[in-house]
């Protein structure tokens, strides 16, 4: 791999394992502000000179893709299983973590988050040229098997390119019998969802989450202004407070409403555990090698 290219990996997993550490440990307590957390989250991976791809929570049965709006008066409470995800790029190189702590004093869902991160451990230790990605998933599964718990088999890991989240490869969270074989040097990020429900998610409305999926001009005028507002982040995930608090609310709705009607961009509604499961996340990146290089992991 390029030496620049992978430099811009490696910063990027410092910064987004670092804002990972400190978002989660705000969470960690009770009555802390969603909105704030996230807004902190973003500023921090300016300060610490990446570049933001997304900062997103989840809470519960929540698996992925929340963002707090503008005036979500959300707070942590004790008891719950937040999970935070973090995504910083250099020049589009992404770092994507998450991780799962559980609010307050309670110990409830600690099984949760250990066989979560047994999961994510299992699978890291095979992240080198020539593993089939069904074992990958396997390696997932038998590890929440272990402590009473599956995974959620229609989530999955993925490869990462340049300035694209999912880079076309995914990585199973069971053993689905993809023979393929990882590839040296290919970037990929393992995330395992752990949970007690049946281990499968749906989608539930409304998004705040969004992404262009084919860059053509809008024939909206609000459609226009969000385009040209969300062009830097050059196909990376958008959210809509980023929207409502430079263009107003009623513009930025209808905006997006056009733009999903004319296919540019898609929406990523937040992902439920069907049988409401609680869910429990661990995720790094990292790239392939016979010993792997994992560049979002948290320094010691
Ligand atoms: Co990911």
């Amino acid at each position: 791999m390029d030496k620049e290219i992978l430099g811009s990996y490696i910063k990027a997993g410092k910064v987004a394992a670092q804002v990972r550490k400190e978002g989660l440990k705000k969470l960690a307590i009770p009555d802390t502000s969603f909105l704030e957390v996230m807004d902190y989250c973003e500023k921090r991976i300016i300060e610490l000179k990446g570049q933001i791809a997304w900062a997103q929570l989840a809470v519960n049965e929540v698996a992925a893709h929340y963002c707090p709006e503008e005036d979500d008066t959300s707070v942590s409470k004790e008891g719950q299983l937040i999970k935070i995800d973090v995504g910083v790029h250099i020049n589009g190189y992404i770092a994507d973590t998450a991780a799962t702590v559980e609010v307050g004093s309670s110990k409830q869902y600690k099984d949760y988050i250990t066989a979560a991160q047994n999961a994510l451990k299992a699978a890291m230790k095979l992240a080198r040229p020539g593993t089939p990605l069904y074992q990958l998933g396997e390696a997932q599964i038998s590890e929440a098997e272990a402590l009473g718990f599956t995974t959620v088999k229609n989530l999955s890991g993925h490869t990462l390119n340049q300035y694209k989240v999912h880079g076309g490869t995914s990585i199973p969270a069971y053993n689905n019998k993809d023979k393929r074989e990882l590839q040296d040097n290919e970037v990929i990020a393992i995330e395992p969802f752990v949970t007690n429900g049946t281990g499968l998610i749906k989608e539930r409305n409304p998004a705040t989450i969004f992404m262009v999926e084919q860059l053509r001009s809008s024939r909206s005028l609000y459609g226009k202004k969000i385009l040209e507002s969300v062009k830097s982040q050059n196909g990376l995930p958008f959210t809509t407070r980023w929207l409502t608090r430079t263009l107003g609310k009623t513009p930025t709705l209808l905006g997006l409403k056009q733009l999903q009607q004319e296919r540019i961009i898609q929406a990523y509604p937040p992902l439920v555990e069907v049988s409401k499961g609680m869910v429990a996340q661990f995720e790094n990146s990292m790239i392939v090698k016979d010993t792997p290089i994992v560049y979002t992991k948290e320094e010691d």
